[in-house]
């Protein structure tokens, strides 16, 4: 799916008057198959952006047009073939409690299936296999038939994204997959994402607070700050004087992760420490 915004205002219903908008006048267009990530500090907009792409929220000014069709203009059912169409996995999985994560898993595969396919299946568990593949992928086959609620925080987030594997969606939108996850564990999520959007031509725009990761496995990082579209650059042009500019006073956000963009020199350890083994 193509995706193209067009000086788009995103405001929350809850936002006060005074508030400023969360998303303020973005034009880009994202081409069938492309993986971009999306950057910048918190407050920036990043989730509101998703949220206005997956027809969750709706512009306030501007169009965004999925597939060259305006999601808010469409009728009931035709806005919910093209919702079957896209994936949006939020920053926190909505995975009910008590249910089982093959049953979390196959509820990726609902909206592509018809009312009644989709009752029978939360009875029936018919995709274990594809659920064991894409828990697989995750490194998390083994816990195909545990409750959701007594899996970890990092587990949960990664059945969370399992779901995208075993969603009929050409769409992905991925919002902060890797806020749970150890930096190793972090970049193999997101190669396997990336691999499996690439093998099906799924485009697959995802946020992330780990810069590294975004300039490093992203073909394409966009920069949103105060809701403005600050830069929208092939990965290697995202340099360090780029990113420092992105995140001028909150360079806390980058702390730990993209140590070179502020490289403070080591200090020498003082003569009286004593190193331990
Ligand atoms: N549900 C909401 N109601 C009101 N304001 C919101 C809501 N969600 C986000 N905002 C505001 O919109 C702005 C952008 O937020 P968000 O898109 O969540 O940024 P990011 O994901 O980059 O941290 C912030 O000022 C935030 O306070
Ligand atoms: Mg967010």
């Amino acid at each position: 799916m193509n995706v193209t915004l067009d000086h788009v205002e995103g405001r929350h219903p809850a936002a006060a008057r005074a508030a400023p908008s969360a998303i303020t006048d973005l034009s880009l267009s994202i081409q069938r198959g492309e993986q971009v990530a999306v950057i910048g500090p918190s407050g920036a907009g990043k989730t509101t952006l998703l949220q206005l792409i997956a027809a969750a929220l709706k512009p306030s000014f501007g169009h965004v047009m999925v597939d060259g069709q305006d999601p808010w203009v469409l009728s009931t059912s035709a806005l919910q073939s093209l919702r079957g169409h896209l994936f949006y996995a939020p920053q926190t999985p909505p995975l009910p409690p008590r249910q089982r994560v093959v049953t979390a898993l196959a509820a990726g595969r609902l909206p592509g299936m018809s009312l009644w396919q989709s009752v029978v299946q939360l009875v029936y568990p018919r995709h274990v296999a594809p659920a064991v593949e894409a828990l697989g992928a995750f490194d998390l086959s083994e816990k195909i038939w545990d409750r959701v609620d007594r899996l970890s925080g990092g587990e949960r987030q990664r059945v969370g994204l399992a779901r995208a594997l075993m969603s009929p969606a050409t769409l992905w939108l991925v919002d902060e997959p890797l806020s749970a996850l150890d930096p190793k564990r972090a970049r193999q999520a997101i190669a396997t994402l990336t691999q499996r959007a690439q093998a099906r031509n799924i485009t697959l725009i995802t946020t992330l607070h780990q810069v590294d990761v975004a300039t490093t496995m992203f073909p394409r990082v966009i920069g949103l700050r105060d809701g403005r579209l600050a830069f929208d650059l092939p990965s290697g042009q995202v340099t360090q004087s780029v990113l420092a500019a992105l995140y001028a006073q909150h360079e806390h956000e980058l702390a730990g992760i993209a140590a070179p963009v502020f490289d403070i020199p080591a200090e020498p350890a003082p003569a009286n420490i004593v190193h331990c083994r």
